[in-house]
């Protein structure tokens, strides 16, 4: 299991440190997420804070879009050239041009899908695709409790992946813990992201290894 901590739920007064703690832990990915107020009610961090952790990081950003306007918050975050940038199906008329837009930039696209959405519907773009992200929680916020349908509609994607494109990975972002990892990873989840799970332990790297399933 490849383990991305949210640094939604860092503390953002000492964010270095805690940018470096992660990566030093054993973090595979650093996932940033991006909310514009709009397509879901919260704000977070825009291209000037993750530029500068961009610049201590050590392992590769993954950008989560949260936002209405995906055009523009990729052309403001592609500079940073992070590992994949994530959106939501929900948020995107043409998802199929945005898939090529982030090729074209040399980011790995992911499509995220909220946790009412059917994986069903993205059936003809998963080979376009190098991730799905499904939400286990609604997005916006961090702390919340995970939604375990999530397992089984892995279950589902993953047929579809293994029928369409067997190098897309799985992604499950919300309420991700050591309880849930395991069902997660027999479902055929290849990544989770953890926020409070992971920033609120004692030790990072000991509560990153307990994903590691
Ligand atoms: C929610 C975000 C998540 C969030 C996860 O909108 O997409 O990445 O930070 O936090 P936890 O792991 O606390 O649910
Ligand atoms: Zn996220």
């Amino acid at each position: 299991m490849l383990v991305a901590p949210s640094i939604l739920s860092a503390d953002f007064g000492i964010l270095n440190e805690e940018i470096k703690a992660i990566c030093d832990g054993g973090c595979d990915l650093i996932h940033v997420d991006v909310m514009d107020g709009h397509f879901v009610p919260n704000m977070t961090i825009g291209p000037v804070v993750v530029k500068s952790v961009a610049k201590i990081a050590t392992k590769p950003l993954d950008v989560h879009l949260m936002v209405e306007d995906n055009n523009f918050f990729i052309d403001l975050f592609a500079p940073l050239k992070p590992e994949y940038i994530s959106f939501h199906i929900e948020s995107e008329k043409h998802p199929h041009r945005i898939i090529q837009k982030l090729r074209a930039l040399g980011i790995k696209p992911a499509i995220v899908l909220n946790p009412h959405f059917n994986p069903d519907s993205i059936e003809y773009l998963i080979e376009d695709l190098d991730m799905v992200l499904l939400m286990s929680v609604n997005p916006g916020f961090g702390g919340q409790k995970f939604i375990s349908s999530v397992v089984e509609k892995a279950k589902k994607l993953k047929e579809l992946i293994n029928k369409r494109n067997p190098a897309c990975l799985i992604q499950v972002d919300g309420g991700v813990n050591n309880k849930n990892i395991q069902e997660l990873k027999d479902a055929g989840v290849d990544v989770v992201v953890a926020g409070s799970y992971v920033y609120g332990a004692d030790n990072y790297a000991d509560a990153i290894k307990s994903l590691k399933v």
